[in-house]
Formats: structure tokens, sequence, C-alpha cells
């Protein structure tokens, strides 16, 4: 990957991922597109540490979103070592709880008890999905689902779709992660809380983010460190009998290169996998303008829905 190959990658991070979800954050990133002193710094990078995502949240935890291109500039000029080192030590593990909704339709139609298998888990806050309350807006009016004197999801759904009367069963729940995150820890919180981008949604993600985490820490599920695709065998012949295996990927197959989506094929053959995932990675469907993912079951494309969740539209 070259300078102008990163600065595309910036300029399509501005323009497709965060034009409407992070104006500030797309302006940064089209600042970075232009700026050579931040590109270099990027390229002396492992490829997998540019992301701006990644950057701009670093940015974000060790002194606030810069104020704009210039600010963004001076700091990296000033401060380029401790951000380097800091963009080395954090991995992109955006946990949005508000996602859960967009998964609970796909969910109800697995008959319960369930056992749930998250890959890619991060903080494991989809895992806890059940203790949440659901408020969606449909063209037939609002639609509730789950306690409601909790953390609330809101989401809107464009089009028809059969919505739960209620939250499924879960009795059993494991987490998959390279790098789990301890929901108790601190740190944990604050590098979950930078993630979070400047925005519209921003302080609506954050009143979510805190409550979940603190659900989550709670509630703890069964945390097994390692790659998912080696861990899935031994996790589910580890599940117990009476509750359906259900495998969830949320954002993390993306993550795969072709052997490792071949490997959690066949490790899941026979399992329900519930996905949401980029056009592509589990099911073919065009690719979306609006960066949305589609959300199967078992390989059946059933909805796109908004990357942090928010909004739905059934295929
Ligand atoms: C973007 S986060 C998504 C978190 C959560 N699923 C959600 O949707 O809110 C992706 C997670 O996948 C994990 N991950 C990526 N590749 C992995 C692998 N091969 N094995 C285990 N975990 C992986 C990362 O550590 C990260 O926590």
């Amino acid at each position: 990957m070259d300078r102008d190959d990163l600065a595309a990658r910036y300029r399509r991070f501005a323009d497709v991922e965060a034009a409407v979800a992070s104006p500030q954050y797309a302006a940064l990133a089209r600042a970075v597109a232009e700026d050579p002193l931040v590109l270099d710094l990027l390229l002396d990078l492992p490829r997998i540490k540019r992301q701006p995502n990644l950057l701009l949240a670093v940015l974000r935890l060790l002194g606030g979103v810069p104020a704009d291109g210039a600010q963004l500039h001076d700091r990296v000029a000033a401060d380029g070592d401790r951000i380097r080192a800091e963009i080395l030590t954090r991995a992109t593990q955006t946990n949005e709880p508000a996602r859960a909704a967009s998964l609970l339709p796909a969910l109800a139609r697995v008959e319960g008890p369930l056992a749930l298998v998250e890959v890619g888990c991060s903080a494991g806050l989809l895992l806890q999905l059940d203790r949440y309350g659901y408020r969606y807006a449909t063209a037939a009016g609002e639609h509730r689902v789950g306690r409601q004197d909790g953390l609330l999801v809101d989401c809107t759904v464009d089009g028809e779709l059969a919505l739960p009367a209620d939250v499924p069963q879960v009795v059993h729940r494991v987490g998959i992660d390279r790098n789990p995150l301890d929901p108790a820890d601190p740190d944990t919180v604050a590098w979950l809380r930078a993630l979070v981008w400047p925005g519209p949604q921003h302080d609506a993600r954050l009143a979510r983010l805190d409550p979940a985490l603190a659900l989550a820490a709670a509630h703890p599920h069964e945390r097994v460190t390692g790659d998912l695709v080696e861990e899935l065998p031994g996790v589910l012949a580890g599940l117990p009998d009476g509750a359906t295996p259900v495998v969830l990927a949320s954002m993390t197959l993306v993550y795969l290169d072709d052997d490792a989506r071949a490997g959690f094929a066949e490790a899941t053959a026979g399992v329900h996998v519930l996905a949401a995932e980029a056009p592509g990675v589990v099911v073919d469907v065009r690719p979306d303008p609006h960066d949305r993912v589609v959300v199967s079951l078992d390989g059946e494309p059933l909805h796109l829905a908004a990357p942090h969740g928010g909004a739905i539209t059934p295929l």
C-alpha cells in the first residue's frame, strides 16, 4: 500500500463511512488524506494499524477530538511517538449494543432456549441482548420488546418485518475473542468510549454503552481467548444439552481472510449462524452505498442494518 492508496482509504472513510454518522471525522479523514506527515506516520505502521477509526480514536483518547485538520497535524508533529505507541497497543473493538435490535428479529426464528456463542465478542455486549429493552418504530406504530425499565435500544424499521413478541431465552453464553475486553476494567471503558464517533448519534450511543457495560460486568459470560476458527470446535462441543446453539458473528468475519472464512464455515456446519456482516462476507448481496451490513440466518439474507445499529431495512 503506498501513500496514494492510503489517502484513498481515508477519502473513502470520509465519503462513505463517516459522511452522515460523523461529519467531524469525515472532515478530519479528508485532512489526513492531504497531509504527508500524518500519512507517513501511518505508512510506518503495520497495515492493520492504518485504519481511520483507530487513528481517530487514539487521538481522541490522548487529547480529545482535534478541532480541525491543522490541529490534528500539529498534534501528530508534536506527539507522534506517543500516538504511534498507542496505536500499536490498541485495536478497533467497537462494541455497540444497538446492533442487538438488528439481530433480534432474526434470532426469533430459532427455537429456544438458546446457547449463544459470539465470535469476536469484544466486551460481550451483544451476548446480553436478552437483558435489553427494544423500541421499534414501524409504519404501523411503535413495537416494544423486552423489559422497558432499563437500557432501551431504539430501532427504525423501514418496511415489512415480523418483529418478535419477546426477547429470546438465553441459557448459556460464550464469547470468543483474540483480545476479550473486560467490561469492568476502567481502561477498557475509556477505550470503548473513545471508539464512539462524535456526531449526531454520539450522546445516545454513550448513553447505551455505559449501562450495557455495567450489565455485562454484572453478568459475566464465559470468556474464551484465542482465534475464533481454532476455538469454535471446542466451544461448540462443550455446550450444555437442552439448548439450541447459535453462533453469532457481528462485524467480525470481515477481518478474516478467505481460508479463515472457510474454516469458520466448516466449524459451524450444522449449527445455526446469525451474522451481521458486510455484503459479500457471509452472503452475496450487492455492496451497499450506505455501508450497511447484511443480517443473515443460516446463509439466508434477511435485512440490511445500519453499521452501528438503529435502523433496519428488510430485503
Ligand atoms: C469490530 S469488533 C465487533 C464486536 C462485536 N461483535 C460487535 O458487533 O459489537 C470485532 C472483534 O472481533 C475480534 N476478532 C477479529 N478477528 C478475530 C479472530 N480471528 N479471532 C478472534 N477474535 C477476532 C476483535 O478482537 C474484535 O473484538
